[in-house]
């Protein structure tokens, strides 16, 4: 089966990984700083810190915005459900925004109407969460603007974006997850994102408060710093001043993540080559009319970590025909050795959300966007024979 993200691992990063295991440091040890440093490098912030997960990383930027009990958030609707479950970890409720069905991204529209609606409700959101849907950096300036009018901070999840760029309104080149226009950050090192380190996250910040809150966090709210301790003993003297978590990354997982760090560029270099493929094939194809690639944001140059096709629907189809039309596409391709997926089930449909009271018929960009999406395979260690078969499995499926 050729799946539809895969990691890429090298002789050099076993190389790394083993050098670490026989070295005198499994974990708190040097590596976890040089890799942060990496990330600091390719995002252009000023403050990493590596946690054990993208999950960890949104639900301490959370709290470092500042969420406590009964506090809002919102986020897109379109999303893996981490972005949404932070904003309950953290002890508030979240809110879900329709999505562009076009782009996936969070409609600034319907972002408007929601924060409107909980501001009219008496309680603002204390923090939105726009998702970089697919590689492609959200409308973070539009966001801000929305959130800024509010008093919201801005956590951009930046799980799919390491290695994109965006241009701001001013014309300036921005890394995503640069931290200009949102508080905090969060990326993700799960096997199928840019890099990895088995599982593993990072927050990002520009703020030199929120990385010192961030630090003692991750680990139990303990601190050594002897200009926050309350007294002094003796060497093996720590306080935890708050109650923090134990979200640690191994030094063995940041060898891992500070040699596929070095390799960023040419992986996202070879994603947006498949990409191109993809889009060069599907343009060209008899069945340019009957399926996109998601539509691109303009000053976005993405970094693929998905590559969504969307099922055009014909004039009056219902979602019910559009989406019955996907799942037969889905089971082509399976048939043919290709295993595809569907990013995201709208966060409003799961049980656990429809019992926190979100319904049906609310969303309809979402609804629309899921009836049709597809995410077909995208890793950097595939071949152009690779996308070649996946495109002709498509148009042999799509033949009638
Ligand atoms: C948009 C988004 N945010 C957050 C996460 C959570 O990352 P992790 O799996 O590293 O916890 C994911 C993971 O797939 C994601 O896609």
């Amino acid at each position: 089966m050729l799946p539809y993200g895969r990691q890429l691992i090298e002789e050099d990063d076993i190389a790394a990984v083993t050098a670490q295991l026989r070295s005198d440091w499994l974990t708190q040890g040097p590596m976890v700083a040089k890799f942060e440093e990496a990330l600091t490098g390719l995002t252009g912030a000023r403050f990493a810190v590596a946690v054990s997960s993208g999950t960890a990383a949104l639900h301490l930027a959370a709290l470092a915005a500042g969420v406590r009990d009964g506090d809002t958030g919102v986020t897109s609707d379109v999303t893996f459900v981490a972005s949404a479950n932070c904003i309950r970890y953290a002890g508030g409720k979240p809110a879900l925004a329709d999505v562009d069905p076009t782009t996936g991204h969070i409609s600034l529209p319907a972002l408007r109407s929601v924060v409107a609606n909980l501001k009219a409700a008496g309680k603002p959101p204390r923090v939105i969460v726009p998702v970089d849907f697919s590689g492609s950096v959200a409308d973070l300036e539009g966001v801000r603007a929305i959130a800024d009018e509010v008093g919201a901070m801005v956590i951009e999840d930046a799980a799919h974006s390491l290695g994109a760029t965006y241009t701001s309104r001013e014309g300036e080149r921005l890394k995503a997850g640069n931290c200009r226009h949102a508080q905090l950050a969060i990326l993700s090192f799960h096997p199928v994102k840019h890099i990895t380190t088995g599982e593993g996250g990072a927050i990002l910040t520009n703020d030199e408060g929120a990385y010192r809150e961030l630090l003692e966090l991750r680990t139990h709210g303990i601190t050594k710093d002897p200009a926050r301790l309350t007294k002094v003993d003796g060497p093996w003297y720590y306080e935890q001043q708050s109650l923090g978590y134990h979200y640690r990354l191994t030094d063995v997982q940041c060898a891992l993540g500070v040699s596929q760090a070095g390799k960023l560029d040419r992986f996202v270099a070879r994603r947006r080559a498949i990409a191109e493929r993809y889009n060069q094939a599907f343009g060209a194809s008899p069945f340019r009319e009957l399926l996109k690639p998601l539509a691109a944001r303009p000053g976005v140059e993405s970094s693929y970590h998905l590559y969504v096709i969307r099922l055009t629907p014909a004039p009056d189809e219902t979602s019910s025909s559009v989406a019955a039309r996907r799942r037969a596409l889905y089971d082509g391709l399976r048939e043919r050795g290709i295993a595809p997926q569907v990013h995201y089930i709208p966060v409003h449909t799961q049980p656990d959300y429809q019992r926190a009271g979100f319904s049906e018929g609310n969303f309809p960009g979402a609804d629309a966007y899921y009836a049709g999406c597809l995410s077909l395979p995208m890793f950097p260690g595939m071949t152009d024979a690779d996308v070649d078969r996946v495109v002709n499995a498509v148009g042999e499926v799509l033949t009638p």
